[in-house]
């Protein structure tokens, strides 16, 4: 999709619709357009009642050619005090779903109307154009009857002054960016266990980092065995398709920048290992790689917009499957860095892969490391689809990841991670076990990863109830969401000073 921006007269914007923003009627008071020269077409609507500017309400009009635009989409914005870029993105979205439908090339939207003291007009023109960008997402990789479908061409961001323009500019590129990578994500984490092994997972993640000019390096059974990954190796195992750690850098070769370890959990398929899930829906379970995919959809967006940190991805790829060579119940891993575990459960596969991924990470001497997975069942127990699991073990990286969640509208919601809960995931045979029952289980699951981090600030993200929807939500279509992109962004641009 392509995206511009521009200045000029509403009534001259060239378009198939022209979309304006309006905040909800106040009692006894007319609705307030950005611009009156559109109120001849509106006043019908307006005098209905049709249309009050509830949030996400939309109105198309057709203007008989009596401006540049053939159709004017009113949305609604809901109450001006209440007016977030939460409920801007919620807007936008119903917008979106509604110029989907008409199947038009063109879209013009009217940024003055979401012009409001307190938002900044870069954010709310980010905001815009990722909404556009993420809401026009189709997966059709498979569907061979659907690929004719043309998708919306062009957004314009239309400004009312030269240095609204400047303003919008800056947002609208940032936003493009942040979306492209947060799609590239979704084509991962769709893309079904057969179609994305750790292998093939790590050959795109190759082509990715060559076109973006990232420095990737794989390895590969071998070098994980001599790197004595003996958590990694033991999920491994239980597949006859071979793991891959792969290793990303931006701006490998820059002095003097601080490093950030991205680290992603690659389960391309989890079916529980001998400890089997229940078949039903375990074909979500293609999505338990959506850690990976988040990180290196951000390393992407990072390359791109050139973000001044040296940052390190790393995502332990594997399969976890029951076979003759899996690991079971009651079996013991070593970690890489001596540490015992006992596997209570195969299915706590994620904390595996992670701890080693964990260990390797301290060779960087990072100033942060941050962890997504979609780590427990629990998680979504606790905090539904509206909120990824936030822990860690440095409350000021902690406040920044929060402040991007609000910032990037991907919430995030701190669990304690006292003491106790180290106690709860003690061995009775080696040093720690993998699963300490339903209790608290995405804390206990914290704790397991905390036991490896203890060398460095650290953020865990628990995105098992946000990687991906079972049914459409606005105007995001099923499937993977690419949590975590907008969110990692943030967080650094913010970190960046920008
Ligand atoms: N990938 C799952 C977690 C998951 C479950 C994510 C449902 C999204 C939706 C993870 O590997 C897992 O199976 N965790 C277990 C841990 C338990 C055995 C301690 C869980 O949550 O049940
Ligand atoms: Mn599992
Ligand atoms: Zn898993």
């Amino acid at each position: 999709m392509r995206v511009r921006c521009k200045t000029e007269a509403l009534v001259a914007s060239k378009s198939d619709v022209l979309i304006v923003g309006v905040f909800q009627k106040k009692a006894g008071r007319g609705l307030k357009l950005p611009d009156d020269s559109l109120r001849e077409f509106v006043a019908d609507i307006l005098n209905t009642g049709d249309f009050d500017g509830a949030c996400g309400q939309t109105a198309l009009v057709y203007t008989h050619k009596k401006i540049a635009a053939t159709r004017l989409l009113l949305v609604g914005l809901g109450e001006q005090k209440k007016f977030d870029l939460f409920v801007l993105r919620r807007a936008v979205g119903e917008a979106v779903v509604r110029v989907k439908g008409l199947k038009v090339k063109r879209a013009a939207f009217a940024l003055a109307s979401c012009n409001v003291s307190g938002l900044a007009l870069a954010a709310v023109a980010q905001a815009v154009v990722e909404t556009f960008i993420l809401g026009s997402y189709q997966y059709r990789e498979f569907k061979q009857a659907d690929k004719g479908v043309k998708p919306l061409a062009e957004v314009v961001l239309v400004t009312a002054t030269q240095k609204e323009l400047v303003a919008a500019k800056a947002g609208a590129g940032r936003g493009r960016i942040i979306a492209e990578a947060a799609n590239f994500s979704r084509d991962l984490q769709n893309r079904p266990g057969n179609m994305l092994t750790p292998v093939k997972l790590a050959t795109a993640a190759r082509g990715m980092a060559k076109a973006a000019g990232l420095k990737c390096r794989v390895l590969g059974l071998r070098e994980i065995e001599e790197l004595k990954m003996g958590a990694f190796l033991g999920v491994a195992r239980g597949s006859s398709e071979p793991p891959r750690l792969i290793i990303m850098e931006h701006n490998a070769r820059k002095k003097n920048l601080e490093t950030i370890v991205l680290v992603g959990k690659g389960i391309t398929f989890d079916s529980g290992g001998i400890s089997l899930k229940p078949s039903d829906r375990m074909d979500e379970m293609k999505f338990d790689m959506s850690g990976a995919a988040a990180v290196l959809g951000a390393m992407q967006a990072a390359a791109e917009l050139k973000l001044p940190f040296h940052i390190v991805a790393l995502v332990p790829a594997a399969e976890n499957l029951p076979g003759s060579t899996s690991m079971k119940p009651g079996d013991i891993l070593t970690v890489s860095d001596g540490t015992t575990i006992e596997v209570g459960n195969t299915d706590a596969e994620g904390r595996l892969v992670l701890a080693d991924a964990l260990v390797y990470a301290r060779k960087f001497k990072p100033a942060a490391v941050i962890d997504l997975a979609t780590l427990t069942g629990a998680c979504v127990i606790a905090l539904g689809y509206h909120a990824t699991g936030l822990l860690g073990n440095d409350q000021k990286l902690l406040d920044q990841i929060k402040q991007a969640g609000e910032q990037s509208c991907e919430r995030v919601w701190q669990l304690p991670l006292w003491d106790d809960y180290y106690e709860d995931i003690k061995g009775d045979y080696a040093d720690i076990k993998n699963s300490a029952g339903r209790p608290a289980g995405a804390i206990t699951a914290g704790a397991f990863l905390g036991t490896f981090t203890k060398d460095y600030p650290w953020v865990h993200l628990d995105i098992a109830g946000t990687a991906w929807l079972t049914q459409k939500k606005g105007c995001m279509e099923k499937g993977g969401t690419g949590v975590g992109v907008r969110l990692l962004i943030q967080f650094l641009q913010r970190r960046a000073g920008n």
